[in-house]
Parts: C-alpha cells; sequence; structure tokens
C-alpha cells in the first residue's frame, strides 16, 4: 500500500497531550479561564521570542489584524495590501473602515517588491500597508519598504500568519515594522487551536491592544468602565498553554521544515524546476514551500498524480488572488497591474512538508515529485 505524506501534522506529543490535559484541569480547578496566567506568560515568551518589548494574544490571527489596524487609523484610508493574501488580510482592511489597494508580487518571492509598492503606494496615495510576509517569506528588499513608510509617515503592518520563526539580517518576522499580527489557527507553524497575537514595540499601543481585545476596558480585566470600541477577542487560558507549550519548540519544528525544504530544493534543481528560494534570510518558517510549474504544466494534473504516489499538498499560496475572490468583487483592482498575480497564483503547488515530516518522508516525496515533475517537464 502507497504510504501517504499529508500536508498537516498537529506536533504534540503524547507526554505534551498529558502536560496539556493536566494544566487543564489545574486550570478548570482554579476557575481562571481568561485573562490569567498563562495568557501572560505566552505573551511574555512570544515577545521574548520574537524580539519586540510586547506581545498581546488575541482570539484570532484575524482580530489581530483587525486591532491592529483599528489602532493604526486605517479607517477611511487606502492600504496597500498584496492581493496575493488570505482573505483575512483584505477582510480586515474593509472592517477597520480602509479601503484595500492592490499589490501585484514577483514569481521570486511571492510578495511584492518594492518598487510594486512604491509605484501603488505613490499612485493611490496611501496612509498605510500591510505586508504578508507569504509562506514564510520575507524578500530582500523589504528593507526599503520599512525605510519608505517611516520617511513618508505611512504606517506598515506585518501579516505574520505564515512567519512564526522566520527572519531576516538579525531581525525576526513580528519586529520589522510597526506591528504585527501572527495567527495560530491549526495549520500553522505553531498552533493554539484557534489564537493570535499582536506584537509590537510601542507602550500606548500594546495597552491599547489590550483594551480592545477585553471590550475597551482600560485598567484591569474585570468591571469598570468601558473606553475604547473593542469587542470580544481573548484568548482562553487552555489556548495560551497549548501556545507556550508550541513555543517552546518553535525552533525545533522549524528546522525540520527547513531540512525537508532543503533536500526538497536539491532535487528541483536536479529537475530544473523552479521554486522560491529562501537562502538570503536567517531562517525561513517555510509554511508553505512553494515549487513554480513551468509553463504548459496543469496544477491539478501534478497534484493528483502526486496524490496517487500518495503525496497530498496542501493549499497553494494563493491558489485564488484576493482581487478575484467573489466578495471582493466591488473592490478596484487594477488587473493589468496583478499580472504576475495572476499568473503564478494558479501556477504553482506547495508540496507536503511540515515538522512531522520524516527522512523517510522526504525521500518518498523527492521520488514522487521526479515522477511527476521530471516526465511532464520533458520536451515532447
Ligand atoms: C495570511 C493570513 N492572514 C491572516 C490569517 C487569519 O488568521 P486566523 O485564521 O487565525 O484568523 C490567515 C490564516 O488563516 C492567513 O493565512
Amino acid at each position: 500500500m502507497t504510504r501517504t505524506i499529508n500536508p498537516f501534522f498537529l506536533d504534540l506529543t503524547g507526554e505534551e497531550i498529558e502536560e496539556v490535559q493536566r494544566e487543564f484541569g489545574e486550570i478548570l480547578r482554579r476557575g481562571e479561564l481568561i485573562l490569567g496566567r498563562h495568557t501572560d506568560s505566552f505573551e511574555k515568551e512570544f515577545a521574548a521570542y520574537v524580539g519586540t518589548k510586547f506581545a498581546a494574544a488575541v482570539s484570532t490571527g484575524t482580530s489581530a489584524l483587525e486591532i491592529l489596524l483599528a489602532l493604526k487609523g486605517a479607517a477611511g484610508k487606502r492600504i496597500a495590501v498584496p492581493s496575493n493574501t488570505n482573505f483575512a488580510s483584505v477582510a480586515a482592511i474593509i472592517r477597520a473602515g480602509g479601503t484595500p489597494v492592490f499589490m501585484d508580487m514577483t514569481p521570486d518571492y511571492f510578495v511584492p517588491n518594492f518598487d510594486m509598492f512604491r509605484e501603488v503606494a505613490e499612485r493611490h496615495r496611501i496612509g498605510g500597508a500591510m505586508w504578508v510576509h507569504i509562506g514564510g517569506i520575507i524578500p530582500p528588499d523589504f528593507v526599503r519598504v520599512v525605510e519608505h513608510c517611516a520617511k513618508q509617515g505611512i504606517f506598515l503592518i506585518e501579516d505574520a500568519a505564515h512567519a512564526h520563526g522566520s527572519g531576516v539580517a538579525g531581525v525576526k518576522a513580528g519586529n520589522l515594522a510597526d506591528g504585527a499580527a501572527f495567527s495560530f489557527f491549526p495549520t500553522k507553524v505553531m498552533t493554539t487551536m484557534e489564537g493570535g497575537m499582536v506584537t509590537t514595540n510601542n507602550e500606548s499601543d500594546w495597552k491599547l491592544v489590550k483594551s480592545l481585545r477585553n471590550q475597551g476596558k482600560r485598567d484591569g480585566n474585570y468591571g469598570g468602565l468601558h473606553y475604547d470600541m473593542g469587542s470580544s477577542l481573548r484568548i482562553s487560558e487552555i489556548a495560551a498553554y497549548i501556545g507556550r507549550v508550541q513555543l517552546r519548540k518553535l525552533d525545533r519544528m522549524v528546522a525540520v521544515r527547513a531540512n525537508a525544504a532543503r533536500q526538497i530544493a536539491d532535487c528541483l534543481k536536479a529537475l530544473s524546476i523552479e521554486w522560491c528560494d529562501t537562502s538570503h534570510m536567517d531562517q525561513a518558517s517555510q509554511y508553505k514551500f512553494i515549487i513554480r510549474l513551468p509553463d504548459g504544466v496543469e496544477t491539478g494534473a501534478v497534484k493528483l498524480a502526486l496524490s496517487q504516489r500518495g503525496v497530498i499538498c496542501g493549499g497553494g499560496v494563493y491558489d485564488v488572488p484576493c482581487h478575484l475572490q467573489p466578495v471582493f468583487s466591488n473592490v478596484e483592482a487594477d488587473r493589468p497591474k496583478l499580472r504576475n498575480t495572476e499568473t503564478w497564483c494558479p501556477r504553482h503547488i506547495c508540496p507536503p512538508i511540515t515538522s512531522g515530516t520524516t527522512e523517510e518522508d522526504i525521500v518518498a516525496l523527492s521520488a514522487a515529485l521526479r515522477e511527476v515533475l521530471a516526465v511532464r517537464h520533458a520536451p515532447v
């Protein structure tokens, strides 16, 4: 029987599950279900990992984005965002009262480059930008985006939902701009089941995040007055505890992904197949390893052929860009300027690399890629 290699892996050992169960009991016995010691510790530990002064845990990555946009004053402003991103990035801008302005991407990194950003920034006179580290990738010229925004007084927030552990030039994702949002959705590099985190170096922003996640209460968590137009966007203590367990093994989980990515890259090199290279980074989360398919090769056929060999690809990043999503049909999109996005979104695959990928998986995955891509890539 063919072994199956899956795109999802919940990285908790039997011992860790028992530890979480024990602590769940303690949480219930204490009755401290939200905004307690684990939320507090998780925030401190996550900030220390990312290198920011502060972090605040919230209910989802989406709420982290919405809170950040609200406190940066996105309402009424045009906000640059890549079209190649998750629904949540664009929806959060609209919910915050901003207008999304789509940016194209390069095939090299599946994110915009500085020139694309500057062109959109100047043409649309944006008031802010949301940068998404797609698949965990931070492009070499991102530093120019940061410098440009600082010089022009444009706020720049990171959607770091894919980028736990990614870093470039000695700085980690989440500490590169004016605030960042992480997601701990089940498929992400680390999970809390549902959850999110805002990281920031700005103390007043941090305090406001803590208020906005808790019905606008500024001082203390319970009772009292409501000062800010917040909502109920808290994380539970059990989720925070799972986050602490996941965080302490994050570097190990990323290292397993990176090892698999290196070997798959070697395999692709021998086949003359291209992929998004992250060798300029200190470390890439490898949330998604992006393979660019040669012209004329049908993505669905490749995925099917791989699945017949037991290799199940997860979703791409992304198969359908946001400017082509029905829900965003009334958001203006300059399609000729989004040509790379329209070309490459449907023409890539992400092989199943996770923190559970074994050496045996890598051998099987490489063999399947060789069989499927070498044949399909061969000249007629
Ligand atoms: C790029 C990106 N941003 C934001 C989100 C939203 O995160 P969540 O699902 O935790 O709300 C996701 C994932 O779902 C994502 O992939």
